[in-house]
């Protein structure tokens, strides 16, 4: 299939909940401030797998996917910069990052914190609509709109590329950690969940020159994967109780807690026992509740009071943090981490439910959709 030199592009529409049917779109002419990309591949993340679920943010029909990236067929006469200055041409190889309303009051009042503006837009998170198609990766084709944040990547490999927007996640998690002063390179760390978003903290954090970091999870393979990323204990919830694992983390602790902890799964039991995990004067950040998956408990007088942990929550990431993302990536690749490992199964577009159910099934790590295999 190759839909650059047609007129038509495809693409995968959530129609229903579970319910992805490939729909055919006019390629339209890129607008004088548009970008039109030939798709190459995007990641499933967990939010594309909550709205293919039960459509919690209301987005159906919606062409999803926003770990993505591409290949410019046409640009704009407008365009010729990405967000960093570098000069664009067809050919070029790009992500883009979140879109900030140009007029936004919230970025206006706080430019630094546009990540927690309402009216921040994703590309696979904008609805169809009869005048706007081809607003999520995936598919053959995304318009890339005026006001976007575009960067390009030229020479990195597809599986780096994909990887880069959920390193984003973990570079601003990483920055908001720093701000509380407690994450210092001989800092023990805890990472509470291997997924895609707890395997690249733990790859940040060894990159970034941390060598003490105890990864949790309850699956063995991603206890694994954790190694390979830099770990250097992982402890599986599946064989220690709760107490069992606080002493493990104590164990390697001088009897203390970590000195800081990121908590990167979305179950509320796992957000409350992460404060247990961190010593008294201790830091940690909540990266994993991106939904509303319900409400944890914890003892103020315990976690909180006698400890005065700092805490902090982060959400997304800014623009500003992409050129970092990609460094992040960059970075574990050339000190031997095989971060690409973690992109563990690619599915064409035609076999886009397929991918989103072995997802479901937590069958490996990292999974990409691309509209042509194979991959490199
Ligand atoms: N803050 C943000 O901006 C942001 C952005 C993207 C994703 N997220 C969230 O980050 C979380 C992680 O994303 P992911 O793609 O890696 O998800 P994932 O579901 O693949 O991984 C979660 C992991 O947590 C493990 N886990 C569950 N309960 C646990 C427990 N009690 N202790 C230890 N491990 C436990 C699971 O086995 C799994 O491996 C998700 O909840 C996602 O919504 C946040």
């Amino acid at each position: 299939m190759n839909t650059t030199h047609s007129h038509i592009a495809s693409a995968g529409l959530l129609v229903a909940p579970g319910k992805i049917e490939i729909r055919e779109f006019d390629l339209p002419e890129p607008g004088h401030d548009e970008i039109l990309l030939a798709v190459e591949g995007c990641g499933i993340c967990g939010t594309d797998i909550h709205e293919y679920q039960r459509d919690p943010f209301g987005l159906i029909p919606v062409v999803l996917g926003h770990e993505g990236t591409g290949t410019i067929v046409a640009l704009g006469r407008n365009v010729t910069r990405d967000t960093q200055g570098e000069p664009l041409q067809v050919g070029d190889q790009v992500v883009t990052s979140v879109l900030v309303p140009p007029d936004c009051p919230f970025t206006a009042d706080f430019p630094e914190r546009s990540n927690l503006s309402d009216a921040l837009g994703v590309y696979g998170l904008i609805p169809d609509s009869a005048d706007r198609h081809l607003n999520g990766y995936f598919a053959t084709h995304l318009v890339i709109r005026e006001g976007s944040t575009v960067f390009k990547v030229t020479g990195m490999s597809l599986k780096q590329r994909v990887l880069i927007e959920p390193m984003a996640v973990t570079v601003h998690a990483l920055e908001r950690a720093k701000t509380t002063g407690l994450l210092n390179f001989d800092s023990t760390v805890v990472v509470q969940g291997c997924g895609p978003i707890g395997l690249m903290m733990v790859a940040s954090l060894f990159a970034f020159g941390i060598e003490k970091i105890i990864a949790i999870d309850g699956v063995p393979k991603r206890l694994e994967a954790a190694r390979r990323m830099g770990a250097s204990s992982t402890i599986d919830i599946t064989a220690a109780d709760a107490d069992a694992r606080i002493a493990a983390v104590r164990a390697q602790t001088k009897g203390r807690g970590a000195d800081f902890a990121f908590q990167c799964t979305g179950s509320p039991e796992a957000a409350a026992a992460v404060w247990k995990y961190v010593r008294r004067g201790g830091g940690l950040c909540e990266v994993g509740f991106f939904m509303d998956n319900g409400e944890c408990t914890i003892n103020p007088h315990e976690d909180l009071c006698k400890k005065e942990i700092t805490a902090v929550g982060s959400w997304v990431y800014t623009p500003g943090e992409y050129p970092m993302a990609i460094a992040m990536i960059r970075h574990p690749v050339r000190i031997g981490i095989p971060i690409e490992s973690l992109v563990t199964h690619v599915f064409r577009l035609a076999d886009i439910n397929l991918a989103m159910e072995t997802n479901i099934a937590m069958e490996g790590l990292k999974i990409a959709i691309v509209p042509e295999l194979p991959v490199s």
